[in-house]
């Protein structure tokens, strides 16, 4: 990668020609880029004829073709040979070439630059991945920076940093950022990351929580290698760990807490394999079964194995490799041997707790609205105030329904009572939730005055019903409905 001394006219360049998420969109218009995200270039080529600085940018980096010498020079004025020295770009026959990807990235306050190895597959060119390929953006990657709880924090750890998308997000609330990753081209890419947009952090490589022994966070921020993948295939690191079956997740669960400081937090993106007949919650669970850490783990997805392997051999560029057929039925063999049957995709938040830890294990294939992150900060707070409670202690306790709480009644015209009530929530994961009317009563009545078995007890009235029925029935609810969200402690 280019040295230090060069940063900051990088730097200077990159701003000058606006390389950023909105002007690069502006200059593509919606269809090129929208195409460019579908891995065609053709109308992006179109839109970026015009050869203004921006236009090149564009050319060399996301659309990977050679441009003309003269308008490298301009775009990148005194840093093309430096560059080239680098490795970062090639020069031959008066035009030159990216040989790794700079592009821009955001969010709604930062206009930042990543850099990382260029986007494969372009224009439906199928080759094997390199298996030392440095990851930009991916889709998982920013699923992990919406999942991450954004309170100010003193340290961070971003495991199996790669192109250093996440210690950018982790760099914005914590003092001090450290970025780990086997591959030392990842942590170079890294560090020029870090370096190009002005932040500071501490690169370190080695394998998971070897970097860091005995050090703590108070978050942890890691979208690792999860591919489960038949062992003896060669290994694409950015996605393989190389452990056998979903271990690595098994691994960084058991590890995270002797890496947290109280009430810290460990954040994972990751995949699991679900065994012939048993239970997948059930198998996860034991992996906390040493450990004193609140869980939420959220499956989102389920994949039979057929589109697993399909989906990571095209990941790997082997759609239309001559061997396809060979290594898609050596992978089903693996699965059948191992009994895995499917692949659970989703978000495992650890929260270290010195009290009962409290694990949820939930399902929702359902919409959500990001960012996530707030609602796990939400669930923790909850869990805090309901933890170890009783059901006379639950019913004790005053709750408001949440703000962004819908109501969606369903029946006929004029009915005096409809036929299905269903509560659904706004924000974060917009979870849905069928009750009745003991329930929907309970909640719309929840405005932080009454205790939950106040409200029950006048619905009792209310519905000519025994008190103490209520009560006994509808404890649970009470506890069901502040786990979900729909009541706030
Ligand atoms: C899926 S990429 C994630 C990159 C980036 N953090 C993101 O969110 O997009 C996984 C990263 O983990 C790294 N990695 C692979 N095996 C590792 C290990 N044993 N310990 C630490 N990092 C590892 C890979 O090199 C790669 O950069």
């Amino acid at each position: 990668m280019i040295d230090d001394a060069h940063v900051p006219a990088l730097r200077t360049a990159l701003s000058n020609a606006s390389f950023t998420v909105d002007d690069v969109y502006a200059l593509l218009g919606d269809d090129a880029h929208s195409a460019l995200g579908r891995n065609q270039t053709v109308p992006a080529l179109r839109a970026t004829r015009g050869g203004s600085d921006l236009a090149t940018l564009i050319r060399l980096f996301a659309l990977q073709v050679a441009v003309d010498r003269r308008r490298a020079d301009s775009a990148l004025p005194h840093l093309v040979e430096p560059l080239i020295a680098a490795g970062m770009l090639d020069s031959s026959a008066g035009e030159v070439r990216a040989l790794i990807d700079i592009r821009p990235y955001g969010d709604e306050l930062h206009d930042w630059w990543i850099v990382c190895d260029p986007t494969p597959g372009l224009n439906g060119l199928q080759a094997p991945m390199d298996p030392g390929y440095v990851l930009g953006i991916s889709e998982a990657s920013s699923s992990l920076a919406q999942l991450t709880v954004r309170d100010p924090i003193d340290r961070a750890l971003d495991l199996g940093t790669g192109c250093g998308v996440q210690a950018l997000h982790l760099s914005q609330h914590s003092g001090e950022v450290v970025a780990t990753d086997v591959n030392p081209r990842a942590l170079a890419m890294a560090l020029l990351t870090a370096s190009l947009n002005g932040l500071d952090i501490d690169v370190r490589e080695g394998s998971l929580f070897e970097p860091v022994g005995g050090e703590k966070f108070d978050l942890i921020a890691t979208n690792p290698p999860f591919v489960i993948s038949p062992p003896g295939s060669e290994r694409l690191v950015y996605r393989d760990s190389g452990m056998p079956g979903d271990s690595v997740v098994r691994h960084l669960v058991e590890n995270a807490e002797a890496h947290l400081n109280p009430g810290g937090w460990c954040q994972i993106l990751a995949n699991w394999a679900h065994h012939d007949g048993r239970e997948w919650r059930s198998d996860l669970e034991e992996w906390f079964s040493d450990t004193a850490l609140d869980a939420w783990v959220l499956q989102r997805e389920l994949v039979d194995p057929a589109s697993y392997v399909e989906m990571w051999l095209a990941d790997a560029g082997l759609a239309t490799a001559p061997d396809y057929t060979r290594r898609y039925e050596a992978w089903l063999d693996w699965f059948a041997a191992e009994h895995i049957e499917g692949v659970g995709f989703g978000w495992l938040s650890l929260r270290r707790t010195a009290e009962m830890p409290v694990h949820r294990f939930e399902e929702w294939t359902g919409e959500i609205a990001p960012p996530i992150g707030p609602s796990v900060a939400d669930w923790a707070r909850r869990t805090d105030a309901t933890r170890g409670l009783d059901d006379a202690a639950i019913l004790g306790h005053t709750f408001r329904h949440a703000p962004d709480l819908v109501e969606e009644t369903r029946g006929p015209v004029g009915a005096e009572h409809p036929e299905s009530i269903v509560l659904r929530l706004q924000q974060g994961v917009r979870r849905a939730r069928q009750v009745d009317t003991v329930e929907a009563g309970l909640v719309s009545a929840s405005e932080g005055d009454l205790t939950a078995g106040q409200i029950l007890d006048a619905l009792a009235s209310l519905l000519d019903r025994p008190a103490d029925e209520l009560r006994r029935t509808y404890a649970a609810s009470v506890r069901e409905l502040a786990a979900d969200g729909f009541l706030i402690p």
